[in-house]
């Protein structure tokens, strides 16, 4: 074995059990699923140009079955890396301060970062229940799912008042989660660090957070008005 291949094999371990390759992972994993979102609403909001324009970007999401898999596994590998990381880094916060505040006051916290860590969970659950509903199929409540028909099943899936509310409201955590993550990833990779900067990077995640979930959150509240049927 060359002698590059023996130093990455003793550093790869070192760099996950740190504390900044996990933070590291969890930016990048973020930012992977971060241009996923971006995709996926841009391919969402074509529901706005009609059924065939919608159904035929489906059919082509789908045209090369490998290809889907590989779009599939590097998100499910995020989503995986960007859980553990998260998960032992908060173990490790926890045990650098096992004691606990006598009065839990936010220094220096937003109320985006105090959710982090419920949030997280919450997506968690949206997007499985989100599979079972427009992928699976399993769960679709109201009427039936129609394989290939993308845009009956996004319309009558709206249709149905609860499951748009569950969507907004998953959502507007999913923005919450976003905005402390994108404004964590623009602090850890942008320099300098100084006041000014900080506050920039908070409003442009702020902008990018709200943009988002306002495109996402137009289709079901679209169809609850009768704008998309
Ligand atoms: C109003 C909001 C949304 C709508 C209308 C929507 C619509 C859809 C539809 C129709 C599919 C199935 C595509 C197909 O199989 O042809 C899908 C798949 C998917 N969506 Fe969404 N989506 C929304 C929000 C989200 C959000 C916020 C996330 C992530 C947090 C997400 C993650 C996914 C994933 C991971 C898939 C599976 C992709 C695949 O592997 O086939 N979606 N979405």
């Amino acid at each position: 074995m060359s002698a590059s291949a023996i130093d990455l094999q003793q550093r790869a371990p070192n760099f996950w059990q740190s504390t900044n390759g996990k933070k590291i992972v969890m930016a990048v994993t973020g930012f992977i699923l971060f241009l996923f979102l971006i995709g996926h609403l841009l391919g969402n909001l074509l529901v706005y140009a009609g059924p065939e324009r919608f159904n035929s970007y489906a059919e082509f999401l789908h045209f090369d079955g490998t290809l889907l898999w590989i779009a599939r596994s590097i998100l499910i590998i995020a989503v995986v890396l960007h859980i553990i990381a998260t998960v032992q880094l908060a173990v490790r916060n926890k045990k650098a301060r096992p004691v606990g505040y006598s009065r839990k006051k936010a220094i220096n916290s937003s109320y985006a970062s105090r959710t982090m860590y419920w949030s997280g969970p919450i997506v968690l659950a949206f997007v499985i229940f989100h599979l079972l509903e427009f992928t699976a199929g399993t769960i679709h409540p109201g009427t039936v799912f129609i394989p290939g028909d993308v845009y009956h099943n996004v319309v009558t899936g709206f249709q149905v008042w609860w499951v748009s509310a569950w969507y907004i409201i998953a959502l507007i955590l999913l923005g919450f989660h976003l905005r402390h993550g994108l404004w964590s990833m623009f602090q850890s990779f942008g320099v300098p660090h100084s006041l000014p900067r900080e506050r920039a990077n908070k409003r442009w995640a702020l902008v990018v957070a709200v943009i988002l979930i306002a495109g996402y959150i137009s289709i079901p509240i679209s169809v609850l008005t009768g704008l998309l049927k």
